[in-house]
């Protein structure tokens, strides 16, 4: 009896360093943001994309681009090829990895969250060679109310200097109902700021300019700063916000409206705070990724 249990133990153990010796776990992370074209605003890319390499040393760290026109912009127009999330996963595949976590730079879990979902799952359904033995999605920024007042305490720091001044918050929006997210980070912040301090709004869905400028005018205040609510202060920041020869900007319409109005163009991915918040996200997600 006892001769048979160390034969199947022996047995097992040999069973388990060959299968080892084929496949050895090799473990990566892929970031994935939208992307953006213009070179003064990588900078919020790399600094997260830098900041998870120097907090994981050991795991090679890849980035994919979730915007086909920007991907293709970068390659006409200055040779630069970024993979989808697609392609990126087929190479990991393809260069044996077997652990891959998925980390997407994103603020809110809206439709491009969704997208590099669907391509992960997709992913972890392949069983065999093509697959992985384990592949997970990280969390956006913003995917419940304990991120939102985390979010709101960093806000409040990055902003306390700005005194007597209302700052004007710009993000995306989307018609996805994680645009609700973005009145959650708004109750948030007004219980960390207080009322007035600080106020959202999005460029593509709500609150609108109008949303925004009927909050500010229950308050005294006519001096703002404007800043962007999003990882890159790329096309949306410098023309939708701050282009001061667009009638249509942010800048210009409050202009109009009276107010005093500064630009505060740093993306989000260039806080050091939010770094740290990204990598604490792609921290959560390796632990479960073996
Ligand atoms: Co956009």
């Amino acid at each position: 009896m006892y001769k048979n249990m160390l034969f199947v133990l022996i047995s097992l153990f040999f069973a388990s360093s060959a299968f080892a010796a084929e496949t050895p776990d090799k473990k990566g992370i892929l970031l994935v943001s939208f992307g953006t074209s213009m070179p003064e605003a990588t900078g919020a890319i790399e600094a997260l994309t830098r900041a998870t390499e120097e907090a994981f040393p050991d795991v090679p760290v890849r980035i994919a681009y979730t915007s086909n026109i920007i991907r293709r912009k970068l390659k006409r127009e200055q040779n630069i090829s970024i993979p989808t999330p697609a392609e990126a996963l087929a190479a990991l595949n393809d260069e044996g990895f077997t652990h891959v976590a998925v980390q997407p730079m994103h603020i809110i879990p809206g439709e491009e969250y969704d997208e590099v979902k669907g391509v992960v799952d997709a992913f972890a359904s392949i069983q065999g060679k093509y697959g992985f033995q384990r592949l997970l999605i990280g969390r956006p920024f913003l995917s419940n109310a304990e991120d939102c007042a985390v979010m709101a305490g960093i806000l409040k720091r990055r902003f306390e200097g700005r005194t007597g001044k209302t700052v004007v918050l710009m993000g995306h929006g989307t018609p996805h109902m994680a645009n609700a997210m973005y009145s959650e980070l708004q109750l948030a912040i007004s219980r960390a700021a207080g009322e007035g301090k600080i106020v959202l709004g999005t460029v593509e869905a709500g609150p609108s300019f109008d949303d925004v400028l009927a909050t500010l005018k229950k308050a005294r205040g006519k001096r703002l700063v404007l800043a962007p609510f999003m990882i890159v202060a790329g096309d949306h920041a410098n023309n939708d916000l701050a282009d001061p020869d667009d009638p249509e900007s942010w800048l210009s319409r409050f202009k109009k409206e009276g107010y005093t109005v500064e630009t505060d163009l740093v993306g989000l991915g260039q806080y050091p705070e939010i770094a740290k918040l990204f990598v604490n996200h792609v921290a959560e997600l390796l632990k479960q990724v073996r």
